[in-house]
């Protein structure tokens, strides 16, 4: 009963307050998504963007070549690697929709991290990581940067202002990821940005806000100076496709614009295109996403297989009262964790007949998902500790499909664990 009125605060608690807390001044979300990046310039008579692919672009005149170039990082055509009107309109609905001075593109949300990072730092900088870090993301800094000896910390994700004491005199960023991968703690974004403020102002605070695809946590309006996506989840939202996005603010965007393209960062203009053609739905897709998750996590917290449920928006999830504060919606990816570290058997058991949910890597497509760790496999990538469970971990993203379908399969999945020892 608890959850079911968390399903309604949040309900509650979505997108309409985000626009009413900026007094009505900008479009409200739903609407900001159908307009963002449709200017004439981009569109040319259609409803859509256009797919202008191009490595080449035509000066008409030597007057018309020094002025492109004189403006190329401003919108001004001038070589593929640069952009095309497809990639411009991409950019600019990221910039409307999170804020900022521009928004660098990136093949994959892998790539988007990692020349994130490497745009600010230089030999003998160090770098604080959450520990909650997506894998790939500690594995970039432990194989890639420690070999350009630039040093990481990993920080316990609900350090909060503590913070401050791991900030070292060659700190340049701060990259933190909420809620965290697999284990989904939300970490405390305004205190965390205080205290690396007070004691460093210039130090650079990234966020992987993928979980959020942006639009329910607006980490630039929260301090955060880059807000990383994987757009290849939610704004790309079919399993088709892969991008990657950063939405500076206007400190750091002419640093990260001009070091990623030094080091060739660059999406096809097709990929841009569907990634525009994802923001068309996107409102109403999290919508789905957020509904079905929320009934899903709430069902699972009752059931008597289950010890804890890691979803943002349930109480008792860690950082919960973060979420509340800071998000104004959640998406469909959670975890819980089961009351037994599950056998080998019993795991492949358990995930091998599930009718509607796919063992895959990713998420945030329309589609249930389904993946498992035992608990020493996640103390194994969670270099800052906080793996306080015994049970297997089961990662759920929750699709779009009818709900009753998904839990009737969680339910047969459950009781398939007491067929095998
Ligand atoms: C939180 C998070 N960040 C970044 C990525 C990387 O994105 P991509 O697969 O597009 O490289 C992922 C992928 O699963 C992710 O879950």
């Amino acid at each position: 009963m608890v959850a079911l009125a968390v399903c309604w605060h949040i309900k509650g608690f979505t997108f309409q307050q985000r626009a009413d807390e900026q007094k009505m001044t900008s479009k409200k979300i739903e609407t900001a998504l159908i307009s963002a990046g449709r200017d004439k310039r981009f569109t040319q008579g259609s409803v859509n963007t256009v797919i202008q692919r191009a490595s080449s672009l035509v000066f008409e005149t030597v007057q018309a070549k020094k002025y492109a170039t004189a403006q190329r990082a401003n919108g001004e055509l001038f070589y593929g690697r640069r952009g095309t009107l497809t990639h411009f309109s991409f950019s600019q609905a990221m910039v409307e929709l999170e804020g900022g001075a521009g928004c660098a593109l990136y093949p994959c949300g892998a790539a988007a991290v990692t020349n994130a990072i490497l745009s600010f730092v230089s030999a003998g900088d160090h770098i604080l990581v959450t520990g909650s870090a997506y894998e790939p993301t500690q594995d970039f800094c432990q194989h890639i940067l420690a070999k350009l000896n630039v040093s990481t910390t990993w920080f316990d994700p609900m350090i909060g202002a503590d913070i401050a004491s791991l900030v070292q005199d060659n700190t340049r960023v701060v990259f933190l990821e909420s809620p965290g991968s697999i284990t989904m703690e939300v970490q405390d974004i305004p205190a965390i940005v205080a205290a690396v403020r007070a004691v460093n102002p210039h130090i650079v605070i990234m966020l992987d806000n993928t979980w959020a695809a942006g639009i329910l946590l607006k980490a630039l309006d929260l301090g955060v100076d880059i807000s990383i996506q994987a757009g290849t989840k939610y704004i790309i939202g079919h399993s088709d496709a892969m991008i990657g996005t950063a939405v500076s603010n206007a400190r750091c965007w002419d640093q990260l614009r001009e070091q990623s393209y030094l080091m060739g960062q660059m999406v096809d203009a097709d990929t841009a295109y569907m990634a525009s053609r994802g923001l068309r739905t996107l409102g109403i897709r999290l919508k789905q996403h957020e509904k079905n998750g929320l009934e899903v996590a709430t069902w699972l917290a009752a059931h008597p297989a289950v010890a804890r449920v890691n979803h943002p928006a349930l109480p008792g999830s860690k950082g919960h009262e973060f979420f509340i504060r800071d998000f104004t919606g959640a998406s469909g990816l959670f975890s819980f964790v089961l009351n037994k570290r599950l056998s080998q058997a019993q795991l492949e058991h358990f995930l091998d007949h599930f009718q509607h949910f796919s063992m895959a890597y990713s998420w945030g497509g329309f589609e249930s998902l389904i993946l498992a760790n035992q608990p020493e496999e996640l103390a194994a990538i969670r270099p800052a500790g906080g793996i306080d469970f015994s049970g297997t971990l089961v990662r759920l993203h929750i699709g779009l499909e009818n709900v009753e379908d998904l839990i009737a399969d969680l339910e047969s999945g459950l009781a398939r664990i007491q067929q095998v020892e």
